[in-house]
């Protein structure tokens, strides 16, 4: 499917990511069987145990007591002769442990779907009657089980999985999580030129309102074909109604979930505390995930975020929060108010919480950069209500053609700005009023020190709270 060509880039250091988790060696690609059971959150994940390009699907496996310290273990579930293991998904059943389901894409083209099963989460056995449930076609794939519970209480297991060619997300029932009843599909709509992948849907209170609750459905579209979107895969998300068979919306169009350019394939845990709806997404993009340097780890998850609906301008908004443990690693860290321009050298893990007020400062463009020449750089533009997100530089452009990007979307025009900027390594996550907008970008800087900027067009100050060692910290002078 993606097997390219091994590239000579020339990165400098690539610094591993502390808080995200990465694998020891190899390839890595979406997040598989996200879990929580016995205290742990299990991630399993699309992992190359042979080397650092996508081929040999198999199931990584590694947990968490906290959602930031990551133990990797031994594989769970591998490739064998004429079948790959593709993404999936695992729930705690009632009485018989943790079932999964996955893709087993045969070599002579069929994807259909699969089982195992688990006591401890690390030994699994799949089951002698598999594929379980197969169409018979080609591009069928990524199933994810969520449950429904209806009025009377009565538990349903619900398959999402995609027709990735007719961009169809397909619905499956089951009462024994084995035997499975079409129920109908969703889909197509949005561009076209794409697969969709890996589906996930979701169940979210409307401002916190128990009793107002709405459907979420998760998608990832990938561009193929001859001619392809060079912007590459990302995500959206789409409002609707669940009546535990198929899911409805009147939306025209998917809406972007993310507006950088590395986050894909995300999905939530199943039997998070407090029912939440935490979510992982693979922060790359198939446009060049073969091309960034294996360091020797070739493929990172994303923070983990918690979702949430908020209503913003009388619309409900898919919001996005970053885990609580970004927030305790600012505990403690003073804030301050900077006057622009600024600057500080910090070391390559980070994280920048900033706030103002649009109208003193104007336009506020933030920027990262490290020892090679490639900057990401985030412009508040309050006269337009927009920001602006552009990766830049020799050196991204060296990557990859489609490296280097630029990308606007709207932001709320109430109020004051805030803005979270994480930096782990070559990982950068942007975050707007805790959520409601995120953009998440690859960025490999070369050093494991890198300086951020702060300009403005206005002389307001700028209140910023940063955890992570500072090298050097001033007003820019001239
Ligand atoms: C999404 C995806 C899935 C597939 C897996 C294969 O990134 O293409 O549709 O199951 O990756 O690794």
């Amino acid at each position: 499917m993606r097997t390219h060509d091994e590239q000579q880039v020339v990165t400098g250091v690539v610094v591993r990511p502390a808080f995200h988790f990465t694998p020891r060696t190899n390839w890595m690609n979406d997040p598989n069987g996200l879990v929580y059971v016995d205290d742990r959150w299990h991630l399993y994940f699309q992992y190359n145990p042979e080397g650092s390009d996508w081929g040999n699907m198999s199931w990584g496996h590694a947990t968490s007591a906290d959602l930031q310290h990551w133990t990797e273990h031994e594989v769970a579930l591998s490739h064998r002769p004429g079948e790959q293991i593709f993404s999936g998904s695992a729930v705690v059943a009632p009485d018989s442990g943790l079932v999964a389901y996955y893709t087993s894409a045969y070599d002579d083209g069929r994807q259909a779907q699969s089982t195992a099963k688990s006591t401890d989460g690390h030994r699994w056995v799949s089951d002698p009657h598999n594929p379980v449930l197969d169409r018979g076609t080609t591009s069928f794939r990524d199933p994810k089980i969520i449950r429904h519970v209806a009025d009377d209480g009565t538990l349903t297991w619900v398959m999402l999985a995609v027709e990735a060619d007719d961009r169809k997300v397909l619905f499956h029932t089951s009462l024994d999580l084995r035997t499975w009843e079409y129920t109908g599909s969703y889909g197509p709509l949005g561009a076209e030129g794409v697969v969709w992948e890996c589906p996930d849907l979701v169940r979210l209170p409307v401002d916190g309102d128990e009793g107002d609750q709405r459907w979420v459905l998760l998608l990832s579209t990938n561009p193929v074909g001859d001619d392809p979107d060079p912007g590459g895969s990302s995500m959206s998300w789409v409002l609707g109604r669940f009546d535990g068979r198929v899911f409805h919306s009147d939306a025209t169009q998917l809406t972007r979930l993310d507006h950088g350019r590395d986050f894909y394939a995300g999905v939530t845990f199943d039997s998070a505390p407090d029912d939440a709806a935490v979510m992982l997404g693979w922060m790359s993009n198939w446009r060049y995930a073969a091309d960034v340097p294996a360091a020797p780890w070739r493929g990172a998850m994303s923070l983990p975020r918690q979702l949430s609906l908020r209503t913003i301008e009388r619309t409900p908004v898919l919001v996005q929060e970053p885990a609580k443990f970004i927030h305790s690693l600012l505990t403690g860290a003073p804030e301050r108010e900077v006057a622009t321009p600024w600057r500080a050298r910090h070391d390559a893990h980070a994280v920048i919480e900033m706030h103002w007020d649009p109208t003193q400062t104007g336009t506020v463009r933030y920027e990262v950069r490290g020892d090679a020449d490639v900057v990401l750089s985030v412009e508040h533009r309050p006269d337009r209500g927009e920001v602006m997100i552009a990766r830049s530089g020799t050196d991204a452009a060296a990557l990859h053609p489609d490296f280097p990007s630029s990308t606007v979307f709207p932001l709320r025009r109430s109020g004051g700005v805030r803005m979270l900027v994480v930096v782990d390594g070559p990982l950068v996550e942007v975050f707007f009023h805790g959520g409601e907008a995120a953009a998440s970008h690859l960025l490999f800087m070369g050093s494991d020190t890198v300086t951020s900027r702060l300009s403005s067009t206005l002389d307001g100050p700028i209140a910023l709270t940063m955890a992570g060692s500072v090298v050097a910290d001033r007003p820019e002078r001239g």
